[in-house]
């Protein structure tokens, strides 16, 4: 029996540079998928999975993304008073238990690997996760709470993992898989954004782990490795070498790169699809433009 997995971690220092210059003033984690910050389909993924600790790790310029965990009583009440029901429904679905959420600062941009390890004091001996709000993923079951299924019978450290395109692995961390057993895969190697045409597999770690307390320990001492940042994949890799019992697992599920301007919009527009209150509207307007698009051509 594995030891429950009640504290995430969320590395949410990046600048976002690649949505500038919404991101001079809005820190990327707030911007919208319809009407939800992408912050929040992080944290209610988290939610299903059974954590009880957020831990949120920030840098200079993310003031609105802690407001917005602030609770709302004068809005609550406006709400309330005008018998907007669902509105304030959905608002009090956004609330956090008081103090269940921590900020820590990491003031240096030196990659996931140290925004991590930024984290260890607020960390007991336990296993604990990482979840990167960049990576949504859509599906029935969210992916966390698949992992955390998964992992009460491997124990270890378990990583999101997908197929990607093989000339897109290099943008990512790498798995060479030791025995393949359909969703889950042990793992022999782990290599964060290999050089093209020498990964060692297509097979892609996505932002979701559930990490054992070692891995702390490996990135208190790690030198920086790929673009010179410490990185959390090599952590992970330290263990690997050790045998310590690494996992990838095959989650089911749509993951879409919000970190991406191509993949934002893709993910807007399938969390708009997947709206009973503006799929219509919206399928409609798809297809009419769709179909503009081809006469013009
Ligand atoms: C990070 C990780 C990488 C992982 C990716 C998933 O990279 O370092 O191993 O594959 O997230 O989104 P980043 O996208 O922050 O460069």
């Amino acid at each position: 029996m594995q030891r429950k997995v009640t504290k995430a971690i969320f590395p949410v220092a990046g600048m976002g540079t690649r949505f500038l210059p919404a991101t001079k003033s809005v820190p990327k984690e707030i911007m919208t998928l319809v009407d939800r910050p992408l912050i929040q389909y992080a944290i209610d993924e988290a939610r299903e999975a059974g954590i009880k600790e957020f831990i949120f790790v920030t840098s200079r310029g993310k003031s609105a993304l802690e407001d917005y965990f602030d609770h709302a009583p004068q809005l609550e009440q406006t709400l309330r008073e005008k018998g907007k029901t669902k509105l304030l429904e959905e608002l009090e679905r956004s609330n956090m238990e008081s103090g269940s959420i921590a900020y820590i600062r990491q003031h240096k941009a030196l990659g996931l690997g140290h925004a991590v390890a930024c984290a260890s004091r607020l960390m007991a001996d336990e296993p604990f996760a990482v979840i990167l709000p960049d990576d949504v993923i859509a599906g029935e079951v969210g992916c966390l709470k698949q992992m955390v299924d998964a992992y009460a019978d491997t124990g270890g450290c378990m990583v999101a993992a997908m197929e990607v395109p093989h000339d897109k692995a290099s943008s990512y961390g790498v798995l060479d898989v030791k025995e393949d057993m359909g969703s889950l895969v042990s793992v022999k190697g782990m290599v964060e954004k290999p050089a093209p045409g020498t990964a060692p597999s297509n097979l892609a770690v996505i932002g979701r782990y559930i990490l054992t307390p070692q891995i702390l320990k490996n990135l208190a001492s790690q030198q920086s490795g790929a673009g010179g940042e410490i990185q959390l994949t090599d952590a992970i890799a330290t263990e690997v070498a050790k045998d310590a019992g690494v996992y990838g697992y095959r989650f089911q599920g749509q993951r879409y790169d919000c970190g991406s301007k191509a993949g934002f919009l893709q993910a807007t527009v399938a969390f708009g699809l997947a709206r009973d209150d503006l799929q219509d509207e919206l399928s409609n307007y798809l297809e009419e433009l769709i179909a503009s698009r081809r006469a013009a051509q």
